[in-house]
């Protein structure tokens, strides 16, 4: 029998229940993948509690795994049993087994673990799409990253390293300040020590960013606002500590005509073809050594709950998977 993680009411890590689930053969454009690691994300906080809303209830977690096919509903061209695949896709995905569109899924490489894909397919894909999509990040640049040793900021802070950037990232300890470090942060602040906006400024001399990639939200909010320079570009892309609250676009203009965005990654991949071209470079970058994936902790699937506490209460560093 398969297994998964399901949330039959909405609430704290507790409602994530393990249980026995019937996984149906795949319909038509489908395939059944067995699932051999699943990302463990902050996105996954948000179904469990409410915060974003699930299409209907129960509902399986999750929104990141890999695999490999087992089965091929009509039909579907390209997937064959055997296939190692990968996806980041709505929910459903803490499951040891699971059918979803064909249409969703990349290959991977032989270079690629399965538990390295499980990372890269939301949180990898974000980072490409934040790093070269919604702001273009060029050499010599002054980027602000929050969070910068968590999950999306490891890869966040080699990615913008790679490209050249001056790169600043914020921390909540000193263990965690040494790892962005490791990762490609030239400066180090940690936020809940220390005015971040006054140390932007002091690392900056002034000049302050170019762009902020908020994943904190309402914490460092309107913070991040005052780090950017004149046209300066705030991403807020998440909420960890909040919902950024809603503030008047006159804040933009009083601090130099500024641009806001609060991107999402499913936009950015929605068509296919960007949804490969993105995974190619993503894959690329981790074959050729330029960017480490930071798995720091695995959990069994079945601990689920303890992962999502862990996560919340701010104990994780980098990367975690569950294992089916
Ligand atoms: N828009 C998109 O396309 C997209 C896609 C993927 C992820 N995201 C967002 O990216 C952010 C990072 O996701 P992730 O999965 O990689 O998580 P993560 O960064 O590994 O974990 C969240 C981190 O946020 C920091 N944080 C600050 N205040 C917090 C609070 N009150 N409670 C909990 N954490 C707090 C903590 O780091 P410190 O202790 O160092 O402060 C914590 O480790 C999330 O906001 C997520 O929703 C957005």
């Amino acid at each position: 029998m398969a297994k998964a993680v399901r949330v039959h009411q909405t609430g704290g890590p507790e409602v994530l229940t393990y249980e026995d689930v019937e996984v149906p053969a795949p319909g038509k454009g489908e395939v059944r993948i067995r699932q051999r690691a699943c990302g463990l994300n902050f996105i996954d906080t948000y179904f469990r509690t409410g915060l974003y809303k699930a299409p209907s209830l129960p509902f399986i977690a999750g929104n990141e795994a890999s695999g490999d096919v087992i089965d091929v509903g009509p039909g579907v061209t390209g997937f064959h049993p055997g296939d190692r695949v990968a996806y980041t896709f709505g929910l459903g995905g803490y499951a040891s087994e699971r059918v979803m569109p064909a249409d969703r899924l990349v290959k991977l490489p032989d270079m690629i673990t399965y538990e390295q894909a499980a990372v890269l397919m939301l949180k990898g894909l974000t980072v490409h799409y934040l790093l070269h999509k919604t702001f273009k990040v060029e050499p010599g640049q002054n980027v602000l990253i929050h969070a910068a040793a968590g999950g999306i900021g490891l890869l966040a802070c080699q990615w913008a390293k790679a490209l050249g950037a001056n790169v600043i990232g914020t921390v909540g300890s000193r263990e965690k300040a040494d790892l962005a470090a490791h990762n490609g942060c030239d400066h180090v602040i940690l936020y809940n020590e220390t005015d971040f906006v006054a140390e932007v400024k002091k690392i900056t001399r002034g000049d302050l960013c170019n762009v902020v990639y908020d994943g904190v939200g309402k914490a460092t909010f309107p913070g991040s606002l005052d780090c950017l320079r004149p046209l300066g570009m705030f991403v807020s892309f998440g909420n960890a500590s909040g919902v950024v609250p809603p503030f008047s676009i006159g804040e933009l203009q009083r601090r130099g005509s500024l641009f806001a965005t609060r991107p999402t990654l499913n936009d950015y991949i929605a068509k296919r073809r960007d949804l490969l071209e993105a995974a190619d470079t993503m894959f690329a970058a981790v074959i050729s050594g330029s960017l480490q994936v930071p798995i720091h902790h695995a959990y069994a699937l079945k601990d689920a709950a303890k992962a999502h506490r862990d996560l919340e209460s701010r104990a994780t560093t980098g990367a975690s998977i569950l294992k089916p």
